[in-house]
């Protein structure tokens, strides 16, 4: 059966996601936050994550690459730095967004709900994406807080 692109993503949208900033710092030390919903948990022991990554993005080879890097869990109130960071080629961090973490120094989002600090373990292909897994190294909880979701092509919230 061949499938229709539209179609296919419209299924794939009735999967609620949360929504994260993934953070890195680049090589001459520019932060940068893209926005991504592919973000899951894979193992407990050992602690490893995923998120995949468009190959097509104008920030791959500096994401696919980078060593360390940050997944921070948005809140409810954060929907405007999940739409500014998913602006094409437009990921450069705000300085008042976000502060270094102590762990390998990627950016850790102010008021997310939860930042996780990731070391790379394995690139792998994954069609037009690729997939990031990696080790938590540090987590940064914050105790309360709503999550910001994503559902069908639109940002919710918890009823
Ligand atoms: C809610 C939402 C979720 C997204 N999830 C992902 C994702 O998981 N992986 C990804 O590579 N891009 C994802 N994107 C797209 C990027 O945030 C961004 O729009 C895209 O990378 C822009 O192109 P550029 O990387 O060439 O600048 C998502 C965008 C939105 C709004």
């Amino acid at each position: 059966m061949e499938l229709d692109g539209r179609e296919l993503r419209n299924a794939l949208g009735r999967f609620a996601t949360g929504v994260c900033l993934i953070t890195t710092v680049t090589e001459e030390g520019e932060p940068l936050a893209l926005t991504a919903n592919s973000f899951s948990s894979v193992s407990l022991d050992p602690p490893l994550v995923l998120w995949s990554l468009q190959s097509n993005s104008d920030v791959f080879a500096v994401y696919s690459g980078a060593k360390n890097f940050a997944i921070n869990v948005l809140a409810g109130n954060q929907q405007e730095l999940s739409s500014r960071y998913a602006r094409k080629g437009d990921h450069l961090l705000d300085p008042e967004h976000f502060t270094p973490g102590e762990h390998g120094g990627a950016p850790i989002i102010n008021d997310a709900l939860v930042s996780f600090e990731c070391s790379l373990d394995t690139v792998h292909p994954g069609g037009d994406h690729v997939i990031i897994v990696a080790r938590v190294d540090a987590m940064h909880v914050r105790p309360e807080g709503e999550p910001l979701l994503f559902y069908s092509g639109a940002y919710r919230a918890l009823a």
